[in-house]
């Protein structure tokens, strides 16, 4: 693997830790990696540096032996990416640790940010290390480009040197377990799919809140925004899952295929349903914080949203009229993100006056900090007077399980290794998302002031207002 970027943010903190946990685990036995990017360093300053970045960066404490058989794999090249002769170098490198043996697998992580993705693959282009090598394949992160034109170019440019089966576009929610689980508790059991439409399905909300400001991230937030970094990736995909029909077969084109329907059909959103909004300072954990306008590499007048709450609609048979409410942020009360469907109200008045009393049955579906997946569902609370009450049926993780499963990055790495490419995002995929979000971007290019919230609150009252105004509620926070 040559990791562009070999040591910046996310191989620090991402890429290097999960690859030292594949190979403590077993999961990987024969591997090198090349890091490649501008810091100066020898190997064994690199090695030192991934020392280092490993015990800030993993929760257990470094196993020496597993350590050292680890690090003898790991090798550095420092030179400018932009510097064509570096790439003479790069393929020197390449052939000495597959023994020029064009069989092996091969994998470019572009670990770096987006201006400079297509001058690697220009680079690996002329010097016949792209299509040319079965065996290769690209993994790139997010941004993705910046709206539907610029990820329609850099997809043309990806295609002119690779084949669609050699691009990895990453989405690392797909490989969140509890994600995955959406598809399994869907397909897996004949119980729910006959209810899961519009005629039992009164709506859907998915909150993604963070207590995490943007960190040292202000030039990639200047630029992406909550819209970018969540709401055109993560959020979409998790509609996609919710949404799909049944995929007939279990393999990658099928279920990319399902996801992509859904993507093609969400509903332009209309400017009345979209919430923009940015965090100003506040108390986190009784700590104060800064607002966004204080972070580093943040203009002082900047009108960029940290903040995103809308109303999707689904334009097909299954879903049509059904809103799905999203809500998504940074520097919120609490990290919290889950996934809920609610049935509607049932049909006769049964319980009289009582009736009003009735909640919505529910599937909660939690991602962080639980792991689990509930159903709510009324029931006679004891005593002499006749009062609904909600209660639930509970799968938790831990409790039933009880192993350590593998982390989103770890499952999305060995997929990219077994050349399995179901969790990752086609390039048609990326370009239905983005139509998605595109009058998003248009709307907050039109803001001439943004609105704030307090850091450590869960949102501007707009987002609370959408909801509410067609007479639904959030789930609690
Ligand atoms: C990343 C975003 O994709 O997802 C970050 O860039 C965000 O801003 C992160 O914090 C959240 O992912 P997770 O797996 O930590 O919930």
């Amino acid at each position: 693997m040559v990791i562009f970027g070999g040591a910046g943010d996310l191989a620090q903190k991402k890429l290097l830790p999960t690859i030292y946990l594949l190979f403590k685990k077993g999961f990987i036995k024969e591997f090198s990696i090349l890091g490649f990017g501008l810091p100066q360093m020898s190997d064994s300053e690199y090695r030192e540096n991934i020392k280092k970045w490993l015990s800030e960066n993993i929760k257990e404490s470094l196993d020496q032996k597993t350590f050292s058989q680890f690090i003898e794999n790991i090798f550095y090249l420092s030179n400018d990416l932009k510097d064509p002769k570096s790439y003479s170098q790069l393929c020197k490198k390449i052939t000495d640790l597959t023994n020029d043996d064009e069989s092996i697998n091969l994998i470019y992580y572009f670990a770096v940010p987006p201006n400079i993705f297509t001058t690697i693959v220009d680079n690996l282009s002329d010097k016949n290390l792209c299509r040319q090598r079965k065996n290769a394949k690209v993994v790139i992160e997010k941004p993705f480009g910046h709206n539907k034109k610029t990820a329609h170019e850099l997809n043309l440019k990806l295609l002119e040197a690779f084949d669609e089966k050699q691009i990895y576009r990453i989405d690392h929610y797909l490989g969140k377990e509890t994600v995955q689980n959406v598809f399994f508790f869907r397909f897996g059991n004949a119980l729910f799919e006959p209810l899961w439409n519009r005629n039992f399905i009164d709506h859907i909300q998915i909150t993604v809140f963070e207590d995490i400001g943007i960190e040292n991230r202000g030039f990639f937030y200047e630029s992406a925004s909550i819209i970018g970094d969540i709401v055109q990736n993560h959020i979409m995909q998790l509609i996609a899952l919710i949404a799909m029909e049944p995929p007939p077969n279990f393999d990658a084109d099928s279920i990319r295929n399902e996801r992509l329907k859904v993507l093609k059909s969400i509903q332009p959103i209309e400017d009345k349903s979209i919430v923009l909004a940015q965090y100003e300072e506040g108390f986190l954990n009784n700590k104060k914080v800064c607002s966004y306008l204080d972070e580093k590499n943040v203009d002082k007048n900047s009108n960029t949203p940290t903040f995103f709450a809308g109303k999707f609609f689904i334009d097909n048979w299954r879903w049509a009229n059904v809103p799905f409410y999203v809500r998504a942020g940074k520097r919120l009360k609490k990290r919290f993100t889950e996934v809920s469907i609610h049935f509607k109200f049932p049909p006769l008045k049964l319980l009289g006056h009582k009736c009003k009393d009735i909640e919505q049955n529910q599937i909660v579906f939690s991602i962080f900090p639980k792991q689990k997946i509930e159903l709510k569902f009324n029931v006679k609370y004891p005593g002499m007077e006749n009062i609904p009450y909600l209660v639930d049926m509970m799968f938790d993780y831990k409790e039933v399980f009880n192993i350590e499963y593998p982390l989103a990055y770890e499952r999305i790495l060995i997929d990219t290794m077994k050349s399995d490419i179901t969790l990752f995002a086609t390039q048609k995929g990326i370009e239905a998302m983005w139509s998605n979000v595109d009058p998003i971007v248009e709307f907050s290019k039109k803001l001439n002031s943004i609105k704030k919230y307090p850091s450590g609150s869960i949102g501007p009252e707009e987002a609370v207002n959408l909801i509410e105004k067609d007479n639904r509620k959030w789930r609690d926070v």
